[in-house]
């Protein structure tokens, strides 16, 4: 047998299926023929081992704890580039030159206020919503306004799209913020850049100009970069799956918005804090007890922040804000008692049997909320932005699989172990 094929033998049947090949990291076995040609399906609950697509956006080894972007290390993205720069890469492939990056700020910058009537749309929410159901039902209101939007085919509408996505992405956020606190909305500015007129949008109050730091714009622009995208995770995957029936790019984003807010995903930077939190008010909660709860089998309490299904190393996101967190600290002469327990917490972990044995090891969740709540974002505003910065992600991977003749609408097979056939019984003899 060839080494580009695998042999899979079930009973009398022998299957030999292709091997693909990829450019780095682990090759696939194409099982497409497999229930056609043997009558199995595979199990593989949470497609920890299913290649969903061919991709050429990210690749992770998660091993070496290493994350690229078209091939360029998210170190030396973090470190170079603007927020925006990232975006244009994830979207189609390569960094900008400067003409093309000045465009393409402009383009965003040109687009970022909202059509006056979504005004009533944040008021119908209650005050109390949290932001992340309100922006995900905005992405999907934005849509209702632009027709061309509900079923884009050429590349000109899939890219204003994208363009107008990222572009009003701030506003809408900022704006479900302004709406949580009682405040009126600012609108916003386009002689500022990306992140500034975010913070813009987010803290000018009515009575005061509140100046913009420029230290908390560097330090936010870092963030949304680690934040940009990472492959297949289960919102990225979402935004696939509800895309692969077609449904339009904001309506699959909007569902991804949902999948990143529940807590073992994106939603996890924001209970990272509500457990140090707890650590650092209840007496009775202290390290020790927090490490054993996350340990005990009849406790559904994990450790929030830690472990990845892709990493069985330190998360290189994780490692770039551990230093950027007590940097943006020392830079904005401020002190944060959650991130001395933090590191305790980590250094209590990663000593402990339980957590090496399993290589468990801190993801980007665990120290970004530290930096969220260093810059002045309140705890319901974290997985919002987190969301901000998985956009420019989402979006790409919508245009790859749009543009993939291999993609299949989502639909995957199930082991089905219920009842066999049943007589139906009468409603008065049951
Ligand atoms: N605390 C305690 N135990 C854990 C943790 C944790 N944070 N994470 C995994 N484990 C244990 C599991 O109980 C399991 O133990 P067992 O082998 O004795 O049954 C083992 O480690 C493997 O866990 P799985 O659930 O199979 O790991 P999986 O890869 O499916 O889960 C996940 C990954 C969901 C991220 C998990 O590690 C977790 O719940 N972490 C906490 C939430 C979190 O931080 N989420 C953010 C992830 S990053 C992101 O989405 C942006």
């Amino acid at each position: 047998m060839s080494d580009s094929k695998a042999r899979l033998s079930i009973g009398d049947t022998i299957l030999e299926l292709d091997k693909l090949e990829a450019t780095v990291g682990q090759p696939a076995i194409d099982i497409r023929r497999l229930r056609a040609d043997a009558g199995h399906v595979t199990f593989d609950p949470g497609f920890a081992n299913t290649a969903n697509a061919r991709s050429e956006i990210t690749y992770i080894n998660g091993a070496a704890g290493e994350l690229r972007h078209r091939g360029y290390q998210i170190e030396d993205l973090a470190i170079n580039c603007s927020f925006l720069e990232v975006a244009y890469l994830l979207l189609y492939g390569k960094l900008p030159n400067r003409t093309e990056l000045e465009a393409w700020e402009l383009d965003i910058s040109t687009h970022t206020l909202l059509n006056e009537e979504m005004r009533s749309f944040f008021d119908a929410f209650p005050r109390r919503a949290h932001p992340m159901a309100v922006l995900s039902s905005a992405t999907n209101a934005i849509s209702t306004f632009y027709d061309v939007y509900r079923r884009p085919t050429r590349k000109q509408e899939i890219d204003s799209g994208a363009r107008t996505l990222i572009a009003k992405m701030p506003t809408v956020a900022a704006w479900a913020f302004k709406k949580s606190i009682g405040e009126p909305y600012v609108y916003p500015d386009n002689n500022l850049d990306y992140v500034e007129n975010f913070l813009h949008m987010m803290f000018t109050r009515p009575v005061e100009d509140v100046p913009i730091d420029p230290a908390v714009v560097k330090a936010l622009n870092v963030l949304l970069i680690l934040h940009a995208d990472h492959g297949q995770n289960c919102s990225t995957a979402t935004v696939r799956a509800v895309g692969s029936s077609r449904a339009n790019m904001f309506t699959s984003v909007a569902a991804g918005m949902g999948a990143l807010w529940g807590p073992l995903h994106g939603g996890a930077n924001q209970s990272v804090i509500e457990m140090l939190q707890v650590i650092h008010d209840d007496p009775d909660a202290t390290i020790d007890s927090t490490i054993a709860r996350a340990k005990d089998k009849d406790d559904d309490f994990r450790l929030m922040g830690f472990g990845h299904r892709v990493y069985s190393n330190y998360d290189p996101r994780a490692r770039v804000l551990k230093s950027y967190a007590e940097d943006v600290l020392d830079r904005m002469e401020t002190s944060d008692p959650l991130l001395e327990i933090a590191r305790e917490l980590e250094a209590a972990a990663l000593a402990d049997d339980y957590f090496a044995s399993r290589k468990l090891y801190p993801n980007v969740d665990f120290y970004s909320g530290i930096i969220f709540r260093a810059l002045g974002f309140p705890e319901r505003m974290f997985t919002v932005l987190f969301a901000i910065g998985r956009i420019p992600g989402w979006i790409a991977n919508w245009m790859e699989m749009n543009s993939d003749p291999d993609t299949r609408i989502m639909r995957p097979r199930q082991l089905y172990v219920g009842e066999t056939a049943r007589d139906f019984v009468p409603l008065d003899q049951r």
